[in-house]
């Protein structure tokens, strides 16, 4: 007789169903477990074996063979160990065939038979909900991760023993009891505010423009000028993730093992500051057992490269196509994985090694080899998909001696959302939120220009040098400009404004 247990595997950030099924034949008793990669099969073995034992338990008598199906998806993880002693123990057992038909089991045991927590459970629970599976037996600190998916019940398992008396209705489980919590759209508020940042009206305009479209920026200027403490700003004037953006967000880190047990649901845009030392797979993720790297981990938010310079050049490479695509695949010699990354990429930069080329102030000590070895650390392609090229000046005296800026982040939050709400609703139904996001095929139909706007772009095109890419990112954040002014049609004005956010490859890279 065979026993069926369900369970989820994880291929990037999406679970799908695995059936659990245990064969026992009356030969010389053995345990084989099939459809794992080999290394997790002898760890996992030996640990469902004890945790059985140790539980006060008896594995069969039997050459037992454990098949998880199907077969041809990659499975990883420890959290197959719960449904996989289960199914073991379905054997001759009597257990409440409601639950085993209508549950989904996973966690890792320890081999005292204690469960122990895993990474990945939103997504399995969302796989399971949307099969039509009704329960979910896990570990204890698991459960408020798998309870954010309201129409499921979640039953708490401290150990093995607990979960097999349940089945045998010989003991309760408590199924875990949600509290009214508050889901998604919450605004915080933010302890750094724009209003710190004294003149530099125009600087502040241009990362305005950049969270109304989750347009990618890069600010140029010496040191001092304000580009990090600016920076650092930015999540306070994006809106708030709606509940759909949360699941997403949440599904990526909990995959990542990077879940509050606490308060797993992730409500707050991601602003993720990745030093340059980070090597390329921390930031593409990958490893032996992928995991999403920074460029995922800041999906719906903000990937923040202070110093781009400083990055190694490979690793900045490795980011070309995936601020393309919105999503990145990283492959091992076991298989691919696909993880999400839809989010701004805001850089700073010094413009020479001295940092003070063209600023003003200071006098660039730097010959001109050495500040075009610098900037050649950029490549043309990777500068190609930055849309804001921001020019930071050094802060004026008179402004510092100002008090705070009236141009402060709850305003530049109010016209951010106030764009971003056009824009929803623009694109909906089309699978994209923002204007950053316009597919090339739909440039035509959602960035329409009139005749004298045309003209201008085709000088700029000329005269500047553009690439196509340049072209189409100039019309999306021309599109944003029109939106923040509330203007379904892109006037001269808004393109030209667009335009000038270009300017800098020409100056520096030329
Ligand atoms: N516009 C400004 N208004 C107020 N303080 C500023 C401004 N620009 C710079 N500062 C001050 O100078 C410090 C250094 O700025 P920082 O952001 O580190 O510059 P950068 O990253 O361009 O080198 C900030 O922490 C802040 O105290
Ligand atoms: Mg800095
Ligand atoms: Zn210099």
């Amino acid at each position: 007789m065979s026993n069926v247990i369900y369970t989820a595997g994880i291929s990037g950030i999406e679970g799908y169903l695995i059936e659990v099924e245990s064969d026992f034949t009356p030969a010389l008793p053995s345990f084989d477990i099939v459809g794992l990669p080999d290394a997790a099969v002898k760890e996992s073995r030996e640990r469902i074996r004890a945790a059985i034992k140790n539980s006060g338990l008896m594995i069969p008598h039997r050459k037992i063979v454990v098949n998880l199906a199907p077969a041809a998806v990659r499975k990883e993880g420890s959290h197959f160990d719960f449904p996989i002693a289960m199914s073991i123990l379905c054997h001759d057992n009597g257990l409440n065939t409601y639950f085993i038909e209508n549950a989904i089991f996973l966690g890792e045991l320890s081999l005292d038979g204690t469960l122990r927590e895993v990474d990945g459970v939103l997504p399995i629970v969302i796989s399971a909900y949307e099969k039509g599976i009704k329960n979910v037996f896990l570990p204890e600190k698991n459960a408020k991760e798998a309870a954010i998916i309201e129409d499921i019940n979640v039953y708490p398992v401290k150990n093995l023993l607990d979960c097999f008396l349940f089945m045998k209705n010989e003991k309760g489980l408590e199924v875990y009891r949600r509290e009214q919590e508050q889901k998604g759209n919450s605004i915080l508020p933010f302890a750094e505010d724009f209003a710190d940042v004294k003149g530099q009206e125009s600087v502040k305009r241009a990362l305005e423009v950049a969270a109304a479209g989750a347009h990618n920026c890069v600010m140029v200027g010496a040191p001092g000028s304000g580009k990090t403490m600016i920076a650092k700003r930015l999540p306070s004037i994006l809106p708030p993730l709606s509940l759909q953006e949360s699941l997403e967000v949440t599904k990526i880190y909990s995959v990542a093992g990077l879940l509050s047990r606490e308060d797993p649901l992730i409500r707050v845009r991601p602003f993720r500051q990745v030093h340059h030392t980070a090597s390329t797979i921390g930031i593409t993720g990958g490893g032996k057992t992928p995991k999403p790297g920074e460029i995922s981990l800041s999906h719906r938010g903000v990937m923040f490269l202070d110093e781009l310079p400083e990055f190694r050049r490979d690793s900045l490479e490795t980011l070309r196509q995936p601020l393309e695509d919105g999503k990145i695949t990283v492959t091992r010699v076991t298989g691919s994985a696909t993880y999400p990354c839809s989010m701004m990429v805001v850089a700073s930069m010094n413009p020479c090694p001295c940092g003070f080329y063209s600023s003003g102030t200071h006098r660039c000590s730097c010959t001109a080899t050495q500040i075009k070895n610098y900037l050649k650390k950029i490549s043309g392609p990777l500068l190609d998909r930055i849309d804001l090229h921001i020019e930071v000046p050094s802060v004026e005296y008179e402004d510092l001696a100002d008090k705070k800026s009236d141009y402060n982040s709850s305003v530049m939050r109010e016209r951010v959302q106030k764009a971003r709400d056009i824009q929803l609703k623009r694109y909906q139904g089309l699978g994209f939120y923002t204007n950053s996001e316009i597919p090339s095929s739909m440039i035509d139909t959602f960035c329409v220009l009139g005749q004298e706007e045309n003209t201008l772009m085709k000088n700029a095109y000329e005269s500047l040098g553009l690439s196509a890419r340049a072209h189409n990112r100039i019309l999306k954040v021309a599109r944003t400009i029109a939106d923040l002014d509330n203007s379904e049609r892109i006037t001269a004005a808004h393109l030209a404004e667009a335009i000038g956010y270009r300017s800098l490859d020409k100056k520096y890279w030329n």
